[in-house]
């Protein structure tokens, strides 16, 4: 079987393309090698275990000189800065969405499976239960409200650009594919591994506590580091995915799959994890006092719908899967922490931090 994985240079599309290739597949990636994520381009494409065709998802001309013989599509291409996404409002639509919605077409005018990745960002501040209130989505009704795992039919409130995007990308998705090709459509939580991006400041928590960590530094949690993600180590994620590329649902039932560990991990929590697995000492954690645009405070999966369908379960815990990161991430090339520091500048100059 030849899958064209579109985004296939970057960190999810490396980790899947060798497992699809270990099983016996072929792959194919569409990619346009992005700066902003790809330090060393060539790099990337001689990681990857097949060809890689340069091109961008959201122009149609890159999807009419992909080749024949592909049998099923894996969509990655994204862009994937949630502060970015707040000022570069128009190319996050034009890649996210207008990318989704040419793929879920190739996909249906070939007649092939499409799997596609969305993201936890959908949900916003998600899903709350409350003992006054009952259960409510997109925020606090008050204070005895707690946050609660958020399930695949829940309502989509996104935050962010960038999760506004993810949704119409949905949408599109289903729109353009659905009722003439199976469609899966898997919203990843936090993914973290080897091979994430460790240059791009406006994405990964982790990348940042990398850079901090490896400059001797404290680790900056933004807030009270109260605020809860779900982790998901990228192993868990690809299992997932090739189960999905194994099972797909009928043409016309598209099929959204929430990722995730299940499990909230507090950033306090996650910075401890991340120091656990350094070689050095660290100074610790420092806080500083400012909230993102676009931001969220809680996060986590409900793994309910997974386990009813018998796909894999994660494997990975968060402590384990950050603590695992740092230390076979430790001698990779990356970013310095000055370029978080900057992006976070860049966002207040902008009237995005409060
Ligand atoms: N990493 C996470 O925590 C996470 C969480 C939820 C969802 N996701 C989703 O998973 C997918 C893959 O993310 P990743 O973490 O591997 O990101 P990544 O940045 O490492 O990889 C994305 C790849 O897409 C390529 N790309 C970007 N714009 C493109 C375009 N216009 N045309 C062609 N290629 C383009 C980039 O060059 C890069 O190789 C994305 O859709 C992302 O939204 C990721
Ligand atoms: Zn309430």
């Amino acid at each position: 079987m030849t899958v064209l994985v579109t985004g296939g240079a970057g960190f999810i599309g490396q980790h899947l393309a060798r497992r699809l290739v270990a099983a016996g597949a072929d792959v194919l990636a569409l990619d346009l090698l992005l700066p902003q994520v790809h330090a060393d381009p060539d790099r990337a494409v001689e990681a990857f275990p097949g060809r890689v065709a340069v091109g961008d998802v959201a122009d149609e001309a890159a999807w009419g000189d992909l080749p024949g013989g592909i049998e099923a599509v894996v969509h990655l291409a994204a862009e994937t800065g949630t502060g970015q996404s707040m000022y570069e409002v128009e190319r996050y639509h034009r890649v996210n969405v207008e990318g989704t919605r040419l793929a879920a077409g190739f996909a249906a005018a070939r007649g092939l499976p499409l799997l596609s990745l969305s993201s936890r960002a959908v949900y916003g501040e998600g899903r709350y239960g409350c003992p006054e209130h009952g259960t409510t989505f997109g925020g606090r009704c008050c204070g005895r409200a707690a946050p609660a795992a958020s399930r695949e039919d829940d309502p989509h409130h996104p935050v962010s650009v960038y999760g506004e995007t993810k949704s119409l990308a949905e949408a599109a998705a289903v729109e353009a594919a659905a009722g003439a090709v199976p469609l899966t459509v898997v919203r990843p939580q936090n993914v973290v591994g080897p091979g994430q991006a460790l240059h791009n400041p406006y994405t990964g928590v982790l990348a940042a506590f990398l850079a901090m960590l490896r400059e001797g530094r404290a680790l900056t949690v933004y807030g009270d580091g109260h605020q809860t993600r779900d982790l998901v180590h990228v192993s868990d994620l690809v299992a997932l995915l090739a189960w999905a590329l194994e099972h797909q649902p009928p043409p016309g039932e598209p099929r959204i799959l929430n990722c995730g560990s299940g499990v909230r991990t507090t950033l306090v929590e996650l910075a401890e994890a991340a120091i656990s697995g350094a070689p050095v000492r660290s100074p610790g954690v420092t806080h500083v006092d400012v909230h993102r645009a676009g931001d969220i405070d809680h996060a986590c999966a409900d793994l309910d719908r997974l386990r009813e369908l018998g796909a894999p379960e994660p494997r990975w815990g968060a402590h384990d899967a950050v603590a695992d990161f740092i230390r076979r991430s430790w001698d990779r090339p990356g970013a310095g922490a000055a370029a978080w520091d900057a992006a976070l500048d860049e966002l207040a100059r902008r009237g995005l931090t409060s």
